[in-house]
């Protein structure tokens, strides 16, 4: 007789199919496709002229640094390597916010920007026994809804793009937080707002500030383009610094070294909590300490080497300043080609709005039916919502990519 238990239910049986991650789904969609001149305008990860990934010179340098001093494969502390910790606080801050701040901000090397979002619901979430309401513009990063909801947040969309204007819709911003409930949290971009490329100008911010202040609402940067977008640490990090230097605020700054220094799978980040006092930043921290260790027990080590290697070494800080110069200037390049194109070719409709945004992606407007069309028939991949990774663009494509935008609009015309 035989032994084995036959199962006639499994311990899963509430388990739902999901659909895979439309953005990774995408990018395999692309891979697939054998057509010669296909074109990957979909995940947001930077390539070079000839559509390669970039290894940043300042990080090759730092690798060979590292590989002199010899690597070893030891665990890191829980709260991860404490070098690379103070100098993303410092970076981040900027050098006299730094000094004056330090002692009242809490930190905690993460699996990226994700896992700094991540890490940062998790503190909120021990730290109120009613979970606040986050605040998400709409639209956003297509992570954040899941990340807070699966923590159990309630989370509310909010008007913060006005897809006739093609612009940021700056009074519906306002107006939410005026309406807010207060002790909520609002998810901010730090800069270059993905996917529309928006951001406000620095008055804005003061007035989002201010707002936000009398409300008593927490704001939680997601900063995962600094120094990628203008090529400027300084000027990308200015709505951070407003927030917490000159406002006093207390505020989340969850910082990824994915983009700006190309450490994309290495996971690569921090969770900065700023507060008011020092006792309580003590406090965070441990905390921080005990979710870390709950989660993954202590961060990768590799990557985190590598950005401290290049933020703790002045010669090679340079050089990553003068990397992150070439990636937004050759996005800036690349864009504006687009623009020009798309005019030479005379595709229906105003472009504008694509020279006026910034950053990483291009926020198109086009049409669910164009965005299927330029995929099925041109091999031009572009997100649903008709966001272009700009960085997918180089002289060699550029002109097809305009043309066969020109010409699906035509054909629907
Ligand atoms: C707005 C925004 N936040 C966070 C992330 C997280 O990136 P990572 O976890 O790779 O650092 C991304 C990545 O595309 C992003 O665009």
């Amino acid at each position: 007789m035989s032994t084995q238990a036959t199962y006639t239910s499994s311990w899963f049986n509430q388990a739902q199919f999901i659909p895979p991650d439309a953005i990774f789904a995408l990018t395999a969609q692309y891979q697939a496709d054998p057509f010669p001149q296909k074109v990957n305008l979909g995940q947001g990860t930077y390539r070079d002229e000839e559509g390669k990934p970039w290894v940043l010179p300042s990080v090759n340098k730092a690798r060979e640094c590292l590989r002199t001093k010899g690597l070893q494969h030891e665990y890191l502390p829980i709260l991860g390597l404490q070098s690379f910790r103070e100098e993303t606080a410092k970076i981040v801050l900027g050098a006299e916010l730094f000094k004056e701040q330090a002692s009242k901000i809490a930190t905690c090397q993460s699996l990226s920007g994700t896992g700094a979002l991540h890490l940062a619901g998790l503190l909120l979430r021990a730290c109120h026994t009613k979970l606040p309401k986050f605040y998400i513009p709409e639209p956003t990063w297509s992570n954040h809804h899941q990340v807070f909801q699966s923590l159990g947040f309630p989370c509310e969309s909010f008007k913060y793009y006005d897809h006739e204007m093609k612009s940021l819709d700056i009074e519906s911003y306002y107006s939410m937080l005026r309406q807010a409930e207060p002790n909520s949290v609002v998810i901010l971009h730090a800069c270059a707002h993905n996917p529309t490329g928006c951001d406000p100008s620095k008055e804005q911010w003061r007035e989002i500030a201010q707002l936000m202040k009398a409300r008593q609402l927490f704001p939680l940067f997601d900063s995962a383009y600094l120094g990628f977008n203008s090529g400027n640490f300084d000027e990308d990090a200015f709505a951070i610094r407003l927030f917490l230097g000159e406002m006093q605020m207390e505020a989340g700054v969850c910082v990824s070294f994915a983009k700006n220094m190309g450490l994309y799978g290495e996971r690569v980040g921090c969770i900065l909590m700023s507060t008011v006092d020092r006792q309580v930043a003590v406090n965070m921290q441990s905390m921080l300490e005990m979710l870390q260790r709950s989660e993954v027990s202590n961060p990768p080590a590799f990557g985190a080497k590598i950005a401290s290697q290049v933020l703790g070494n002045d010669e090679l800080k340079q050089m990553w300043f003068q990397d992150m110069m070439t990636m937004s200037g050759r996005i800036r390049a690349m864009r504006a080609a687009l623009y020009e194109k798309l005019i030479f070719f005379g595709a229906p409709g105003s472009w504008e709005h694509l020279i006026q945004q910034s950053g990483m992606f291009g926020f198109l407007g086009l049409s669910h039916e164009v965005v299927l069309k330029l995929r099925e028939q041109h091999h031009v991949y572009v997100a649903d919502n008709s966001r272009i990774s700009i960085a997918g663009l180089n002289a060699g494509n550029v002109e097809y990519v305009a043309r066969s935008i020109t010409q699906c609009l035509r054909d629907l015309e």
